[in-house]
């Protein structure tokens, strides 16, 4: 399908790994021009900017300066911008609501929803003046399940998927769509990293992190289609709703979860 991305130009956050590093590869597949924002970069991405037009940006998002000197990287480069890509989140596992801090709380909403808060806020400008632009934010469907574990970080979706609808009322008739994304557990570093979500699984469970992943969370999460979701198909339908086949969505907030959520 001809999405009709290329040559434009996409500024995505947290784009080294996971999600971020496969929406940044089916961006530059469509021939689009990539604004690629992590702290680091990863041999992936160092060699998806060596064979196309992705410019690699070192910056910590989680900092009130850091998304405005992204978007300021992207206009120098491209001097424009068509497409942002809030995808920068992360969690950490929390044994009780009791033992999060008011630094955690920062933390979480710190890296999760300001981020998005600020790179909007930087990018609008230039996002208002392109033709067909649009904004997808990489929610999660923590927004929606509320889950003890992450207490922090389902407030923090939550917090992004009202943003997500408040940007699409004020924007879209401006000629900026804005769209969300909720995926349920993506097999990413989020999961996969030593000490994370994959391996707290498989302790409690007593079993690997693998078969954590392949049988214990699509069981005990109740996802119908009994796997978690690939990074590639995140970015396939993160691209399909910057697309402008997509080009009367606005305000939407799309579930990617294998049937795990059970409500209408
Ligand atoms: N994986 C899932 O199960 C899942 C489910 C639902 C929603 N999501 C959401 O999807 C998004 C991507 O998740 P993922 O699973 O792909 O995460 P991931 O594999 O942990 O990758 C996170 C990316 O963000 C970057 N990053 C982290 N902290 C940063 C900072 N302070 N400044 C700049 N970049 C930073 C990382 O690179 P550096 O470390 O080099 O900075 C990396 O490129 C997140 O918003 C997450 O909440 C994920």
């Amino acid at each position: 399908m001809e999405l009709h991305l290329k040559d434009k130009v996409a500024v995505v956050t947290g784009a080294s790994k996971g999600i971020g590093l496969s929406v940044v590869e089916g961006l530059v597949r469509e021939g689009a021009r990539v604004v690629a924002g992590s702290r680091t970069a990863t041999p992936e991405l160092d060699a998806l900017a060596a064979k196309h037009d992705v410019t690699v940006v070192p910056v910590d998002l989680s900092t009130p300066e850091g998304p405005e000197a992204l978007v300021r990287k992207a206009v120098e480069r491209h001097g424009r911008i068509d497409l942002l890509v809030n995808n920068v989140g992360a969690a950490e596992p929390r044994e009780s609501f009791l033992k999060v801090s008011d630094e955690d709380w920062l933390k979480v909403f710190g890296l999760t929803f300001f981020s998005a808060v600020r790179t909007s806020r930087a990018a609008l400008p230039y996002l208002l003046a392109a033709e067909g632009a649009s904004i997808v934010n990489i929610s999660s469907i923590n927004a929606r399940l509320p889950f003890p574990m992450v207490v922090d970080y389902s407030a923090a979706k939550a917090a992004l998927t009202s943003l997500n609808k408040a940007l699409s009322e004020e924007f879209a008739p401006q000629g900026v769509r804005v769209n969300a994304v909720s995926p349920g557990p993506v097999r990413t570093p989020f999961w996969t990293a030593p000490g994370g979500f994959a391996d707290a699984t498989a302790a409690a469970a007593g079993t690997t992190a693998q078969e954590a992943l392949d049988v214990v969370v699509p069981q005990s999460m109740g996802i119908s289609s009994g796997r978690i979701t690939e990074p590639h198909e995140v970015a396939d339908l993160t691209l399909f709703l910057a697309s402008p086949l997509a080009g009367n969505i606005t305000g939407a907030d799309i579930v990617i979860d294998g049937g795990q959520i059970k409500t209408l």
